[in-house]
């Protein structure tokens, strides 16, 4: 049965600062979108609000996976109901090596029923499973010993993202910014992978980027740019295009309002870096 994730009028503030102000996005299982729109204009907000982010404050409208409101939820149950988000900043977890960091949230997703302290999913199915998931997205296995992130390249923090991707399954995916950091082959690498995840599981993917190449690989049939605080254009693939030729001033020009208020935004994260006062999230 295809699911559907259906953000309506949704509304999100950070530190008291409206920053989405109204998108409407419905993604059904199986589609490949992508969200494309300046620095700041609030795509990754968008992914942390739907993941649950406790930062992010919605502010007004809805989220729902099959009709069930998803804005309720812990992050966890969230997770259980099949949503996942590749963060654009993965951040370190010492101490947590990658296979265990895995085996638990693996156990967690496929078992949502499971009580803190009940049996893992077995060591030696897991391990097989990993280790085949690695080997399809080149990495080297000696990295399910080390600690989440800790020290990993820009690339290998994105190759950890999508093997995560691999081994939980999701219904519905947010990638964001997966692509920047990575080389040219794993650009590729990492695209084949999400494209091979996707059609097995009949994922439905949310493709967050600034350029066209990883929509090269990765194919979306939708196309929608987040200006202002909200999805001023839904397109295709030819959007995509006319982006990376023209940049955004002609979506400037289109949507003088969306302009001003990206402006206000823009100056006040300005301001606000100058005081030290964005801190990294998650
Ligand atoms: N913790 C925070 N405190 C204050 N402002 C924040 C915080 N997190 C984000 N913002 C502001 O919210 C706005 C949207 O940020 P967001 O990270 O969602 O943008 P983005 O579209 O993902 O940008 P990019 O393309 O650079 O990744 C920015 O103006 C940013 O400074
Ligand atoms: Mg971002």
């Amino acid at each position: 049965m295809t699911k559907e994730l259906r953000i309506e009028n949704l509304r999100v503030a950070i530190g008291g600062k409206e920053i989405l102000r109204g998108v409407n996005l419905t993604i059904r299982q199986g589609e490949i979108h992508a969200l494309m729109g300046p620095n700041g204009s609030g795509k990754s907000t968008l992914s942390y609000a739907i993941m649950g982010h406790p930062n992010y404050e919605v502010l007004d409208g809805s989220v729902t996976l099959d009709g069930r409101d998803i804005l309720t939820m812990e992050p966890d149950e969230r997770a259980k109901q099949g949503l996942f988000l590749a963060f654009q900043y993965p951040t370190a977890i010492p101490g947590v090596t990658v296979a265990n960091f895995l085996r638990h949230a693996v156990t967690n997703v496929r078992n949502p029923e499971r009580k803190e302290g009940e049996d893992l999913i077995p060591m030696r199915d897991f391990r097989k499973e990993l280790r085949q998931q690695m080997d399809e997205l080149g990495m080297d296995h000696d990295f399910a010993r080390r600690y989440l992130n800790e020290g990993f390249s820009g690339g290998e923090k994105k190759r950890a993202e999508i093997l995560q991707l691999a081994m939980l399954r999701p219904a519905f995916a947010i990638l964001d910014e997966t692509d920047s950091g990575l080389d040219i082959d794993a650009v590729r690498i990492v695209s084949e992978g999400v494209n091979r995840i996707a059609a097995k599981n009949s994922t439905g993917v949310l493709v967050i980027t600034h350029y066209e190449r990883i929509l090269t690989y990765i194919k979306p049939q939708f196309v929608h740019i987040l200006f202002g605080g909200q999805i001023v254009e839904n397109g295709g693939p030819e959007l995509v295009k006319q982006l990376e030729k023209e940049g955004y001033d002609w979506v400037r020009e289109r949507y003088p309002e969306a302009a001003q208020t990206e402006e206000a935004l823009q100056l006040a994260a300005k301001q606000q870096q100058v005081q030290g006062g964005v801190q990294p999230v998650f």
